[in-house]
């Protein structure tokens, strides 16, 4: 029997859609029937009759009752997951760390869930890789909306009637966000500097221009996981770089930072101090907002004025460059997707000794099934 995949129209504040027409047109060669909500492509410039010109039918939210796969951008709500049937396969991001509750409503729904951001960064998966695919966005759209609100010049400029002096940039956290930051910035015309608690960042920092600004002690050359994250810092090592950036952050007009370590709260990296030292009309860019943020008075949504400086801390950075995220994050899902499919019989089959399934499958025939969040794994720290 031919299996259907539903793509919902997200709620209120999500402007992706997890589905493109190039996708759609690439599931119904795979053999699977596609059906998208009205207007779930709206607000990523994706007309419903693009997707019917693609393949899909277009549907309404009761639709989700007859899906075998429901594709999302976020994790489902409780109303949300009423509406599937129980078996469905759900492939979102879905924000697993501290949400123990939603979880286990997915599991007791009988759903198979599915948490993009835990896939695993090998060769295979690069291309189901949504957390870079968005973080790329992100720390451009992070520069864009800086330099917007920034009352003065980004590139230096040499004009008959004096000199504009190019903007000092400072990235926090060179991961993908940071070192897209960091490109654009450049491109930009400004003077940047970044730091990492990684090593490997150092010389990423350098190949793209900018100059690197950390304390390399031990600690320092330890910091990274196999994964390729970065762990946790000890309270000393933090001081020590705390030290290190006050005294740097004064000399900055714009600071950007996207420092991360996965299943925990952003570190607190730029204080009230900091930012006191900051010339005015000084603006900062908190892209860890979601997990609690990297800078002290950053306010999820808004531009605050935290001492003269403008705090700019958008929750959904990625959103707000929709058009572009959404094709990305629509391809990376359809890729995954796509491993769940026998090419002989065109039938769904979730391959539970698949590395990409262990990874990332969080609940299964109504059991929380992922070791970080069984019910007794506690806090879900991973
Ligand atoms: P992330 O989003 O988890 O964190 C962002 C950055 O913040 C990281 O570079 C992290 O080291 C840094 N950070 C954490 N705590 C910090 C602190 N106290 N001070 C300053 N910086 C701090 O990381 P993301 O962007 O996901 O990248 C992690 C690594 O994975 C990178 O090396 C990246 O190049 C690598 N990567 C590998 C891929 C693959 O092999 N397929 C794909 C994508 C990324």
């Amino acid at each position: 029997m031919t299996s259907t995949v539903y793509i919902p129209r997200e709620l209120a504040g999500e402007t992706r859609v997890a589905a493109s027409p190039e996708t759609v047109k690439k599931m119904k060669s795979l053999g699977l029937d596609v059906v998208v909500e009205v207007g779930a492509g709206e607000l990523s410039r994706i007309p419903d009759a693009d997707f019917e010109k693609a393949g899909a039918r277009i549907g309404a939210s009761q639709d989700a009752a007859g899906a075998d796969v429901v594709l999302k951008v976020r994790r489902p709500t409780p109303g949300e997951i009423s509406g599937y049937k129980s078996g469905a396969i759900v492939i979102a991001t879905m924000d697993p760390y501290g949400n123990q509750a939603a979880i286990a409503e997915m599991a007791a729904a009988g759903l198979s869930a599915f948490a993009m951001e835990l896939m695993p960064r090998i060769t295979r998966a690069q291309s189901m890789d949504v957390l870079s695919s968005q973080a790329n966005l992100a720390g451009y759209q992070a520069v864009i909306e800086a330099a917007a609100v920034y009352d003065r010049a980004m590139p230096m400029m040499m004009t008959a009637a004096g000199t504009v002096p190019a903007a000092k940039v400072f990235v926090m956290g060179a991961g993908v966000a940071g070192l897209q930051a960091i490109a654009t910035a450049r491109r930009l015309g400004a003077v940047v500097s970044a730091t990492d608690v990684r090593p490997a960042a150092k010389e990423q920092v350098a190949s793209l221009g900018a100059k690197f600004i950390a304390v390399e002690d031990e600690e320092f050359k330890a910091a990274e996981t196999a994964g390729g994250y970065a762990k946790p810092m000890s309270e000393a090592y933090q001081a020590k770089q705390a030290a290190l950036v006050a005294e740097h952050i004064a000399k900055q007009d714009i600071v950007i930072t996207t420092a991360l370590i996965p299943g925990r709260p952003a570190p607190r990296l730029v204080t009230r101090e900091m930012l006191k030292t900051m010339r005015a009309g000084s603006v900062a860019v908190d892209l860890a907002i979601e997990r609690g943020g990297n800078i002290e008075g950053a306010v999820a949504d808004q531009i605050t004025d935290v001492e003269g400086v403008k705090v700019i801390a958008y929750a959904n950075m990625p959103g707000r460059v929709a058009a572009s995220a959404s094709l990305l994050y629509a391809k990376n899902l359809m890729t995954f997707l796509e491993t769940m499919i026998s090419k002989e019989t065109k039938a769904l089959n979730i391959n539970p000794d698949d590395e990409l399934v262990k990874a990332t499958m969080l609940t299964h025939a109504g059991q929380v099934v992922h070791a970080n969040f069984k019910p007794e794994a506690g806090a879900g720290e991973g």
